[in-house]
């Protein structure tokens, strides 16, 4: 489980989190909504330790994500990310690109790794570009690679940022489509994401966020459906 507590980040004099309570369970899908610049983005990089924090506490599975005898490589072997914009080696194929991380930081054998990469890609609807090169792919079908290369560490956690945002409309469901079948299979997920739709139906819970606090968090169809704060109804109305 993941367990955040008044967590305060500052990026020089601008307060980008001003003090974040949230807590995700294991098997949860949780969605973060809210406007550029809310400070979506930093909270997931404080969550796996790519950001330090100022105040507060991220426990990831009872480890103190930020104390300093902290392993933090280790750490974000339990979580994999995936960003916006897709950065796959583009001198390898699909399936080297997925196979790559498993041998070189988990220690598995070629041969193993490489059987490993099929699966992962053919569980993402890609097991028919294993030899493709990530310039040979669609956005959508980049993205999914970059999904399968996160599945192959066998994450606990899945940190997703955006990821269908710098997508042509016609590809964004595709991947949605990917991240709600790792959802039902119970991947624990924080998703950062402008499509509402899918938050309402995949998510268990959304978390509003607003100027670096959490405005509103809760079940996913009510607070969607039914936001009880002005600035949550007045989001939700001018996205949807
Ligand atoms: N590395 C950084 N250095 C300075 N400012 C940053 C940095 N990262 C983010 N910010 C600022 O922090 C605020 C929150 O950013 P971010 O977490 O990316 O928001 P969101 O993901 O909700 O759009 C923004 O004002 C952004 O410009
Ligand atoms: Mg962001």
């Amino acid at each position: 489980m993941i367990k955040i507590e008044g967590v305060r980040k500052s990026f020089g004099a601008l307060e980008v989190l001003k003090g974040i309570d949230l807590t995700v369970e294991r098997g949860e899908v949780l969605c973060l909504i809210g406007g550029s610049g809310s400070g979506k983005s930093t909270l997931l990089m404080c969550i796996n330790a790519l950001e330090g924090i100022d105040a507060g506490r991220v426990e990831v599975d009872g480890i103190d994500v930020h104390a300093p005898q902290t392993e933090k490589n280790k750490l974000r072997q339990k979580m994999g990310i995936v960003f916006q914009q897709f950065n796959a080696f583009p001198h390898l194929t699909a399936r080297d690109n997925v196979a790559l991380a498993p041998r070189r930081v988990l220690g598995q054998n070629k041969v193993e790794t490489l059987e490993l990469a099929e699966h992962h890609l053919a569980h993402v609807g890609l097991g028919d570009k294993l030899d493709h090169f990530p310039s040979e792919l669609s956005g959508g079908q980049q993205q999914r690679l970059a999904i399968a290369r996160a599945l192959a560490m066998k994450p606990d956690y899945m940190l997703l940022d955006e990821v269908t945002s710098a997508l042509d409309p016609e590809l964004v469901g595709e991947v949605l489509d990917t991240l709600r079948l790792l959802a039902e299979e119970g991947i624990t997920m924080i998703a950062v994401t402008h499509e509402i739709p899918f938050a309402r139906e995949v998510a268990d819970r959304v978390a509003f966020f607003h100027q670096g606090v959490i405005h509103e968090v809760g079940p996913a169809k009510s607070l969607i459906s039914n936001p009880q704060m002005e600035r949550t109804q007045e989001f939700l109305g001018k996205i949807l």
